[in-house]
């Protein structure tokens, strides 16, 4: 028997959409987590599992336990221009983030960022993410190595961009030995997984997108990871540049790029015939609604999408996205959904933002529902973080609470993260100046 250990609070998770499986949601108010080895072994209530793991040291847990949340999409080169004014996608790109990406080619500024980056994920409550680095090698090996020292979930993998600017441009060679390269050193090793990675449609040729799609058949256990139909100026550009293609969805397929290891960011500009392409190759997207708020992109349309069962998880998309928080990541999904006079239900946000995300990042079997056999990576939420909060949840009902916290909550609602049955991130042991 390896080293056991329980965890008895509040339990919830939503392993599976709401939408189709109503009775997705698994609640427990005085619930009993059992993990050996960082696994789950056992979950339900303490009174009925109680006798069984008598033997087993018990650790309180004051607050919701939920499952570690899960960023589907988000730049880590990209975090310290957070909050940068002014512009839509294109130009935003161009004044203010792909200066700040070229400066990872040293490689000691890129360990340093991913390093702040992933202590920023555990603080928010973020176990694991599909992570864009930049187009250099050592942003990948930078990512990782920290990711693997905290045993964090991660996924990422080289920007292709042969069509990017001097200084953040690779070549189709250049960019399949690299590619090729970190596959073999990272792929599989600890709980990484690599996604290859063109940045989207405009900076990559023809011949570049091509030789991705080759990586993407030679290694089956790969994401592909990529942006899609995100800002009205980025698709009447990507028409124009492929005449031939039949919309935005159509450029990737042509390539090989559109299949059910496929992760799409945005998808704000879908057709009918773009979701019925995306549901029924298994792609996803990655919802990024603070992002596509900030740079005026516009709102997702979940009703849309759910029409044709498209795939979806949530995103943060920092540096477009305003917070690191899934849980303000979530409550933002809400407001884009109610701008189209839709309802996005706070359980379904939970999944999104977590066995959602998961599915799309073929990890669900792993982490994302607080299952027997999946890794013990969980979120200890307090709903009483701040005054008006604990004003709002005051017997307020699960749900009532849950939205609370998604409308009005951040880093601040995230008491503890464990990772693995280890605790990551505690806000009481934190340093004053981090406390909220
Ligand atoms: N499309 C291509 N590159 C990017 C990026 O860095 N951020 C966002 N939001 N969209 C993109
Ligand atoms: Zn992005």
């Amino acid at each position: 028997m390896g080293n056991l250990r329980a965890f008895r609070g509040e339990v919830l998770s939503v392993g599976d959409d709401p939408l189709h499986a109503p009775d997705a949601v698994a609640y427990h108010a005085d619930g009993l987590l059992v993990v050996e080895d960082g696994i789950i072994v056992a979950r339900g209530d303490h009174a009925r599992l109680a006798a069984r793991f008598a033997d087993v040291p018990v650790t309180p847990i004051a607050g919701l336990i939920v499952p570690g949340f899960i960023d589907a999409h988000v730049h880590y080169p990209q975090m310290d221009r957070i909050a940068s004014h002014g512009e839509q996608l294109l130009d935003w790109l161009e004044r203010h983030i792909f200066p700040a990406e070229k400066a990872f080619a040293d490689r000691a500024h890129a360990d340093a960022l991913a390093t702040v980056f992933l202590d920023e994920l555990l603080r928010h409550g973020t176990t694991s993410a599909l992570v864009f680095p930049t187009v250099h090698e050592g942003s990948v090996d930078a990512l990782f190595e920290a990711a693997l020292a905290r045993k964090m979930r991660v996924a990422s993998g080289k920007v292709l961009m042969d069509l990017g600017p001097d200084g953040l441009k690779d070549t189709v060679e250049s960019a399949r030995h690299e590619t090729e390269a970190l596959i073999a050193r990272w792929a599989g090793r600890g709980r990484l997984s690599y996604a290859i990675t063109p940045r989207f449609a405009l900076t990559s040729s023809d011949a570049q997108l091509a030789m991705a799609g080759a990586l993407l058949a030679a290694h089956p256990d790969v994401l592909l990871h990529t942006h899609l139909a995100e800002n009205r100026r980025e698709c009447a550009a990507v028409a124009a540049r492929f005449p031939h293609a039949s919309d935005y969805l159509d450029v990737y397929d042509r390539f090989g790029l559109v299949g059910e290891r496929s992760v799409f960011a945005h998808g704000i500009h879908l057709s009918d015939a773009m979701c019925t392409r995306l549901a029924q190759s298994g792609a996803g997207i990655a919802v990024c609604p603070s992002s596509n708020l900030f740079l005026g992109s516009g709102f997702f349309h979940f009703g849309q999408a759910d029409r044709h069962g498209v795939k979806l998880g949530l995103g943060t998309d920092i540096g477009a996205g305003t917070s690191f928080s899934m849980l303000y990541t979530q409550g933002q999904a809400y407001q884009a959904a109610l701008a189209r006079e839709e309802r996005l239900d706070p359980f379904r946000a939970l999944y999104l933002a977590t066995a959602g995300s998961a599915r799309l990042l073929h990890i669900a079997d792993k982490v994302g529902a607080l299952a027997v056999g999946q890794e013990a990576d969980f979120v200890v939420l307090d709903a009483a973080a701040t005054p008006l909060l604990a004003r709002r949840c005051a017997g307020a009902s699960l749900a009532e609470r849950l939205f609370a916290m998604q409308i009005l909550g951040d880093d601040r609602v995230v008491a503890q993260t464990w990772i693995m049955g280890e605790c990551a991130w505690d806000k009481r042991a934190a340093p004053a100046r981090q406390e909220g």
